[in-house]
């Protein structure tokens, strides 16, 4: 039986929680493969929100065993913070299994990335200061600290030293900060361990596993195709691999075992942080995208910047991703304009562009070409089938899936988890 992946495929914030949240109940396992608690998934059951940062969208489904990957950077306080949340709320969230091999986000981490960015002033990314960058690039420098280094303390504090050498340098000699404490970071970190010790498990043996046996495993996407470290708007992007490729590493499954690739796709375009946005607004149409479709950072709470659709970077994400379907969302926002332009190619000095250019100046310079398709105004969230659509709505989602190289397979109309139409199966 397949495994899936869920990824966004614009900037984030595409409305992935909702989309795994959809399909939680009919998977085994929902895993997360990278990123950290800079996510923000948003899940609407019912009349009750949920907002999740670090736990896998599937914790809501009680069927589902929520899965957090080697792939993925675990600052342990937030887990705790969001598994008492969701406790308090009635969710149980014993299931839930964290690799060993998974990363932890420590307080260095968190103090170093604020200091970055406060450096880097103008050129700052817009971070969200939650520790991420600097995990990752501890991990990759080989000082990270893992979760099963929690358990043998002699082996925590020599990597805690190894780790903090060459940072207390940098925060005393250049940042004019205090130096940290190893032995103040083991103790914080040690406090952690109890709690943490039944979740920790041998997820790559757990999750092949379940594929032999036939289970169905969706992999759940943080932040975005244009976030990718490697295919991003870099350096503008996240120090993860939000792309398809990050579910096999991020979770130590094979490329053979991936039948289906999602793309979550927004019906207009929006960005958090800093870095190039070829189709942002800075008028009243941003402006009412922002009202009407609530884009506010479920992280950060800092106002996302909105824009029109951009049909090259669909096409791009198809191409990064081996995308199989569209999950597009948020179409219901799109009510009410009389005329949606929608942005099929670039103008760059001169030329137009029908892909997205490799070269960072390039789309910095990239300027939108418009087609404008008709609105409508009809109240669409009740829609349960595509034919319940209005004509123009029909039109534009069929335009999309036609600039964007891959089937839109399902519509969201609604936050909620019913206001979505199902064209096609996603499990067939
Ligand atoms: P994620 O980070 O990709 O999970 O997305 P976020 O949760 O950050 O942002 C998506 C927002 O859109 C959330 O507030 C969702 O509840 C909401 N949402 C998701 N799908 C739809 C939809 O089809 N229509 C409307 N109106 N809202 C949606
Ligand atoms: P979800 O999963 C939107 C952005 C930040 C910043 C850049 C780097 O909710 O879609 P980081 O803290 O990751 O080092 O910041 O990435 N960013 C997101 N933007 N949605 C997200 O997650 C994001 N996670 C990170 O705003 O520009
Ligand atoms: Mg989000």
């Amino acid at each position: 039986m397949p495994a899936l992946v869920l990824l966004g495929a614009q900037w984030g914030d595409e409305g992935k929680g909702k989309a795994t949240d959809l399909l939680g109940g009919s998977v085994d396992y929902v895993v997360r493969y990278q990123g950290g608690n800079n996510a923000g998934h948003t899940v609407v059951v019912g009349d009750q929100k949920y907002a999740l940062h670090l736990l896998p969208s599937g914790i809501l489904t009680p069927e589902c065993t929520p899965v957090i990957g080697n792939g993925v950077v675990v600052d342990p306080s937030v887990l705790f913070s969001e598994l008492n949340g969701l406790n308090e709320r009635g969710v149980d969230t014993s299931k839930l299994l964290i690799s060993g091999n998974a990363h932890i986000i420590t307080p260095y981490n968190v103090t170093v990335d604020k200091v970055t960015e406060r450096f880097l002033g103008k050129r700052k990314i817009g971070t969200t200061g939650r520790g991420i960058g600097p995990t990752y690039a501890d991990k990759i420098n080989r000082v990270g600290i893992r979760v099963q280094d929690l358990y043998d303390e002699s082996i925590l504090t020599q990597k805690v030293e190894a780790a903090l050498d060459a940072k207390n340098q940098m925060l005393t000699k250049l940042y004019n900060r205090r130096a940290i404490a190893v032995d103040q970071v083991v103790t914080e970190l040690l406090t952690h361990a109890d709690r943490l010790k039944p979740y920790v498990a041998d997820t790559t043996l757990v999750l092949n596993d379940a594929l032999d046996e036939g289970k169905v495993v969706l992999f759940e996407g943080g932040q975005g195709t244009l976030l990718d470290i490697d295919h991003g708007t870099y350096p503008f992007v996240t120090s993860s691999n939000p792309t398809a490729g990050g579910a096999c590493t991020g979770a130590g499954v094979g490329p053979t075992k991936i039948s289906r690739v999602i793309g979550i796709l927004k019906a207009y375009t929006t960005r958090v942080g800093a870095g190039p946005f070829p189709t942002e607004l800075f008028d009243e149409d941003g402006e009412a995208l922002r009202r009407i479709g609530g884009e506010r950072g479920v992280t950060t709470g800092r106002d996302r910047r909105c824009g029109w659709f951009d049909a090259v970077i669909a096409r791009y994400a198809t191409r990064v991703n081996g995308l199989t379907d569209f999950f597009l969302t948020k179409l219901d926002v799109l009510t009410g304009w009389e005329r949606i332009p929608v942005c099929v190619a670039y103008e760059i000095d001169g030329r137009r562009v029908e892909e997205l250019p490799y070269s960072q100046s390039d789309f910095h310079h990239a300027k939108p070409v418009y087609e404008t398709l008709p609105g409508w105004s009809e109240d669409i969230t009740k829609a349960k089938s595509f034919s319940d659509l209005p004509k123009n709505a029909q039109a534009y989602v069929k335009a999309l899936e036609e600039m964007s190289g891959a089937p839109i397979s399902a519509i969201g109309v609604g936050p909620g988890r019913d206001e979505t139409i199902q064209v096609n199966s996603f499990l067939d």
